[in-house]
């Protein structure tokens, strides 16, 4: 593929139905798992680790990220809402190559990413790191004090790419999708403070 040029705009709400065009999957040769003393009735003192471990085969996330009717109508409500969120879409030529959906959280002044997707075809092109800069930008018009966001310890693509725009590792949660997080996914939390 010849390097695409972007052009990023406000969503509207005809591109929402379309957002399905833009395939958010992705999988991974290597996962992080999490090592920890914490135990009911345990020390306070707990300490947790991360430690990276190499699949025989590779995690496929699936379809688990969607853009199906449900997510559609988060968006829709966001968009409607107006300055409180950010969002905005990527494309190339008529193609939807990427979208950021992020939030501006009232109660404690942060700006919340819950989706920032680039498809499959348009990784690597630096379309990321341009709705990242956006989603900054924004953060600081709205007074936010730090970018906050979710991802997944089976997602080492995501780690390292917010790692690169500069966030910080802040929590894991071992119970927030599932009781069985050693044979599952975790999550895990980054922050951009401002
Ligand atoms: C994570 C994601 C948004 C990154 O988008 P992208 O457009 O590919 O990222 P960029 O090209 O802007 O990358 C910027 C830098 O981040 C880092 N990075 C991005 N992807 C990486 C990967 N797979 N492995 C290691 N580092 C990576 C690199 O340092 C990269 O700079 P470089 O290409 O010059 O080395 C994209 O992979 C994606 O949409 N994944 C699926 C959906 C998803 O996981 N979204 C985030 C959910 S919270």
């Amino acid at each position: 593929m010849t390097q695409p040029s972007f052009q990023l705009r406000a969503m509207t709400l005809g591109d929402i139905p379309r957002l399905q065009e833009i395939r958010p999957t992705y999988t991974s040769p290597v996962i992080l798992a999490l090592e920890t003393s914490a135990a009911p009735g345990a020390a306070l003192s707990a300490s947790w680790r991360l430690v990276e471990v190499p699949l025989k085969t590779p995690f496929s996330k699936g379809d688990l990220y969607n853009f199906g009717p449900e997510t559609q109508e988060e968006i829709r409500e966001r968009l409607l809402s107006g300055k409180d969120a950010l969002e905005w879409v990527a494309l190339d030529g008529d193609r939807l190559a990427g979208m950021v959906d992020a939030q501006f959280m009232n109660w404690n002044h942060t700006v919340f990413i819950w989706n920032l997707m680039i498809d499959l075809d348009y990784r690597r092109h630096g379309l990321g790191r341009q709705l990242w800069d956006q989603t900054v930008r924004y953060a600081r018009r709205s007074g936010a004090r730090a970018v906050t966001l979710e991802t997944q310890n089976t997602n080492l693509a995501a780690c390292h790419f917010y790692l690169k725009m500069g966030c910080r590792l802040v929590g894991y949660h071992e119970v927030y999708y599932t009781n069985h997080w050693q044979d599952g996914e975790f999550a895990l939390f980054f922050a951009y403070t401002l």
